[in-house]
């Protein structure tokens, strides 16, 4: 099947070696030249300077990788996506379908990426709506080591599809329909990523770094919950299990972030010494908002939202947390 994938970074140009392992022919878009003609004329992955397959191709063209397939992966920023979703709805001529693998919260609107897909692309161009999320560091996936996905779709067909699609012998994905569950645990484990760092950052140790992630998860159940999503999939692999593999990895961008943050940086000057998407501190202004909407009691999203816009002090925010009132678990 030929398929295109929107955004040839880290990610991207992991799954697209993934799908071309799988006998697929794949062509990435990417607006950075200079990855374009890595993957082109090198075959190498731009992030990691490893070989691929060298039937993956690339483009800069976004006409041209349209029309070259009607399965698109979004793997752009999620702060893009929006944009880049209306382009490709000027210049898409059939209706597709869209596997997203972006991991972000829309911090203006509270807007999931199918929120976003709903409101930019047009009925008539719209085949099915595929998220694909889960445990996974591109800096494993690369090598191939074994990684768990979840497909979920509203369109239990189309889940499947893209569940074949991508499944291998070191690839196992599984399928759901909570679609607003699984992209939300996916982004809003970001979030409690960036806190973990900071603590570490701070010099806080394991004890520490346990309980934020324990009552991280607990933060975020209830966002989870009122996104529309399930208690399962809270706990499954786009929740604790994205949790797990992002909130203690140096291999995670948004543990590293806010490892640099505990450490005295800005959020800005942790983002921007950073050469890879970090959706973290986005998530961060995206859960302060939904949790401002649904009246939901987030204390350390909270202290994290405080910190990292500038309202409080590295101590004020550890301060704010252990000022609390004891209660039960
Ligand atoms: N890296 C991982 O391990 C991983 C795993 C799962 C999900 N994700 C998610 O995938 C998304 C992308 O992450 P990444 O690690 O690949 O980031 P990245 O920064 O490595 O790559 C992003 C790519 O998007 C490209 N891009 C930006 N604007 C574009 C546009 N308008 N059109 C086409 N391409 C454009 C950039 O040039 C870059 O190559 C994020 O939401 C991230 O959370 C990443």
């Amino acid at each position: 099947m030929n398929i295109t994938i929107i955004g040839g970074g880290a990610w991207g140009t992991t799954l697209a070696q993934v799908l071309a392992d799988n006998n697929n022919q794949v062509l990435i878009r990417d607006i950075n030249l200079d990855f374009v003609q890595r993957i082109n004329r090198n075959h190498v992955h731009p992030s990691f300077d490893v070989s691929i397959p060298s039937s993956i191709k690339a483009t800069t063209d976004l006409v041209e990788a349209l029309d070259f397939a009607q399965v698109i992966v979004l793997c752009v920023p999620t702060k893009v996506i929006r944009s880049v979703l209306n382009q490709i709805n000027t210049s898409t001529k059939e209706p597709k379908i869209f596997i997203n693998v972006s991991k972000g919260i829309e911090p203006e609107t509270g807007d999931l990426v199918s929120d976003i897909i709903n409101e930019t692309i047009a009925k008539d161009k719209l085949k099915a709506y595929v998220v694909l999320s889960g445990p996974s560091h591109a800096e494993e996936l690369i090598f191939r080591k074994f990684t768990t996905l979840v497909s979920a779709s509203l369109d239990l067909e189309a889940a499947t599809m893209v569940q074949n699609l991508f499944a291998n012998d070191y690839l196992r994905v599984y399928t759901s329909q909570d679609v607003r569950g699984v992209e939300t645990g996916g982004a809003i484990k970001n979030a409690i990523a960036i806190v973990s760092g900071i603590a570490s950052g701070l010099g806080l140790g394991e004890n520490a770094r346990a309980a934020l992630i324990c009552r991280g998860m607990r933060e975020i159940v209830k966002i989870i919950l009122s996104m529309g999503g399930t208690k399962e999939t809270a706990y499954g692999l786009s929740g604790l299990g994205d949790l797990i593999v992002t909130a203690s990895s140096y291999n995670s961008r948004n543990f590293v972030a806010g490892l640099k943050i505990g450490q005295g940086q800005t959020a800005d000057e942790a983002i921007n010494t950073s050469t890879q998407t970090v959706e973290g501190i986005r998530t961060i202004m995206a859960a302060h908002q939904i949790g401002l909407k649904y009246h939901l009691e987030l204390p350390i999203i909270e202290a994290s939202y405080l910190l990292v816009t500038g309202k409080i002090t590295l101590k004020e925010s550890q301060n704010l947390l252990l000022s609390r009132k004891l209660k039960e678990e």
